[in-house]
């Protein structure tokens, strides 16, 4: 440190060098390590500001000492900003490359549309919902004890051999044989539903079920139903006639109206037969339904003497069928695109 001439382009030059150093780091990590250096032991305006206590002039010594700490200053200042800029574009790309593109793909041409039985199944679960019910699921290969045993159906029960029911050979030899199966009906989720659920219960619960029935026009043996159910105190017949209604108007439209007919299922009691009229006077089956049996309230874990509930079970196909007045129900899963383009 000779004169203030030569100190002042000494700082000038120190400042320079740590611009340019600041201004070529080009993200955050090579930022704090140019930082680092420029407060370290090493750095021009470390150096500089340690040779301070040589200048004899005390004047001279302040001014060179307060030229040292405005060229700090902006050296702090530039790293500052640096930094930011650096932070944001380095957020930015992260937020970019992490981002999902959760954007619908939709294209001019129309690739598709659900099902006519599909279709039925949301509608349906839109008018249940609409009545104050929840919906929920199970699973289609199922127990004999769901399928048949918890319903009220014992092992020599002859109302078995009513469901033509396809069996799943056992997963090992200590498995009794034909106690698992693709479920005949939706009704074995009525007992899941009951067991996790606590009353009031007001569920409906749509699914697919498997029977070996032959194909004609009113069956299928893969076909689907919804299953319903209220479990609550003091719920009668009276209910179950009112909700059946209500339902079949909303469903069908104001024209169609419902009946009851007295028949059997070992898991109602009593048990009815639920038929709709078309506007033109002809009457078509749709689904059982009846008061539950307090065994299935039992086997649900819920005790009879405190609750009541009625259930019902529906063929969608058949309503699907109805509703859009197809001859037969094989036609809606022939795959032709003539007949499946009139729904969509
Ligand atoms: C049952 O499956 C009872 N689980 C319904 C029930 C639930 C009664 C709750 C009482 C309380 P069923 O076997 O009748 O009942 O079948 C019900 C409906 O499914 C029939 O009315 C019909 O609409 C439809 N269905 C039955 N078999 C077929 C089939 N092979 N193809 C298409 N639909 C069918």
């Amino acid at each position: 440190m000779s004169s203030s001439s030569s100190l002042a382009s000494e700082i000038s030059q120190a400042q320079t060098g740590a611009l340019s150093a600041i201004a070529g780091a080009s993200d955050a990590a090579t930022l704090r390590a140019v930082q680092a250096d420029l407060a370290g032991k090493k750095s021009a305006l470390t150096v500089l500001r340690s040779q301070l206590g040589k200048i004899q002039d005390a004047d001279e010594r302040k001014s060179a000492g307060q030229a040292i700490n405005a060229c700090a200053q902006i050296v702090e200042a530039a790293i500052t900003e640096r930094m930011s800029v650096l932070l944001a574009g380095e957020r930015a790309q992260q937020v970019a490359s992490e981002a999902m593109d959760l954007s619908e793909f939709v294209s001019a041409k129309r690739r598709g549309s659900t099902h006519i039985v599909t279709q039925a199944t949301q509608r349906l679960e839109d008018v249940f919902i609409g009545l104050g019910f929840q919906v929920a699921e199970g699973p289609e290969v199922e127990t004999d004890f769901y399928n048949f045993e918890a319903l009220n159906m014992p092992k020599t029960h002859p109302a078995r051999s009513e469901f033509d029911t396809m069996f799943i050979e056992p997963a090992s030899a200590d498995q009794e044989p034909n106690s698992v199966l693709l479920r005949t009906h939706t009704s074995p989720v009525q007992i899941r539903v009951m067991q996790t659920w606590k009353p009031p219960i007001y569920a409906v619960m749509p699914g697919r079920v498997f029977r070996r029935d032959t194909p004609d026009a009113t069956h299928m043996p893969v076909f689907h139903q919804i299953e319903g159910i209220v479990v609550d105190k003091g719920i009668t017949f009276a209910h179950l006639a009112g909700i059946i209604e209500a339902f079949t108007k909303a469903f069908f439209g104001n024209e169609f109206t419902s009946r009851l007919r007295p028949s059997f299922f070992p898991f109602t009691e009593p048990s009815a037969e639920f038929d709709i009229r078309r506007a033109n006077g002809a009457w078509i089956e749709l689904g059982g339904c009846g008061m539950m049996h307090p065994n299935v309230l039992r086997a649900g874990g819920i005790d009879p003497d405190e609750y009541t509930g009625f259930a019902f079970g529906f063929g969608i196909d058949r309503m699907a069928k109805e509703r859009h007045n197809v001859e037969d129900i094989r036609e809606m899963y022939t795959n032709d695109l003539r007949f499946l383009r009139q729904f969509s």
